[in-house]
């Protein structure tokens, strides 16, 4: 069974096999944790995302989907991007952003990871309330985690984001 920890930080900081980026869909860059993992990485990770452009993706990324690049100067074997969807008021996108954990967890299993940390995807730019995102976040893994990953971790940037996470996986499975 993969073991779901959570931890306290900067996802930058980490080190892990795969590390999630909570993207956007031009994978470009951007602010929050992309921001970070493309400052710290170094130019390498956007030199492979301007090939998966100019490739496989030259319409973008769609929202719900992962694709791995190298990870550059972090911690990790593999940054998986992947396209969180924004916050719409009386609109139900949580199937989209359940997509982006399994997707990503599909990945990191292709490319043999054993340990994958994980942002709170769209919790933050993308405005995602919190608990919510932490629920689908918490479920999801435990739906779709399979060997040979054996560690998803949670890496939250800020206190409400850890309480929500750990509450979230204090109720049942
Ligand atoms: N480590 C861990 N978590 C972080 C870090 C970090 N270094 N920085 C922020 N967070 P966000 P999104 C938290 O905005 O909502 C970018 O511009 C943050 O507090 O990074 O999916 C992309 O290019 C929040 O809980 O991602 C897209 O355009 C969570 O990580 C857009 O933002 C996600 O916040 C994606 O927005």
């Amino acid at each position: 069974m993969t073991a779901i920890t959570l931890v306290q930080g900067d996802i930058t900081e980490q080190t892990a096999d795969a590390i999630v980026n909570a993207a956007n869909s031009s994978l470009l860059g951007g602010g929050g944790v992309d921001g970070a993992i493309h400052r710290r990485g170094g130019p390498a990770i956007l030199e492979e995302c301007r090939k998966l452009r100019a490739s496989v993706y030259g319409g973008g990324l769609p929202t719900g989907r992962a694709v791995a690049t190298t990870a550059g100067k972090l911690n990790a074997a593999h940054v998986i991007h992947t396209v969180g969807p924004v916050w719409t008021p009386g609109e139900d996108r949580s199937a989209l952003l359940a997509s982006c954990y399994r997707q990503s967890l599909r990945i990191a299993a292709e490319l043999g990871a054993r340990t994958v940390a994980f942002p709170a995807i769209s919790t933050g730019i993308y405005g995602w309330p919190i608990a919510d995102g932490a629920r689908i976040a918490v479920r999801t893994v435990r739906e779709a985690a399979a060997p040979p990953v054996e560690e998803v971790r949670f890496v939250l940037f800020d206190q409400e984001a850890y309480d929500a996470f750990e509450a979230a996986l204090a109720e049942p499975a």
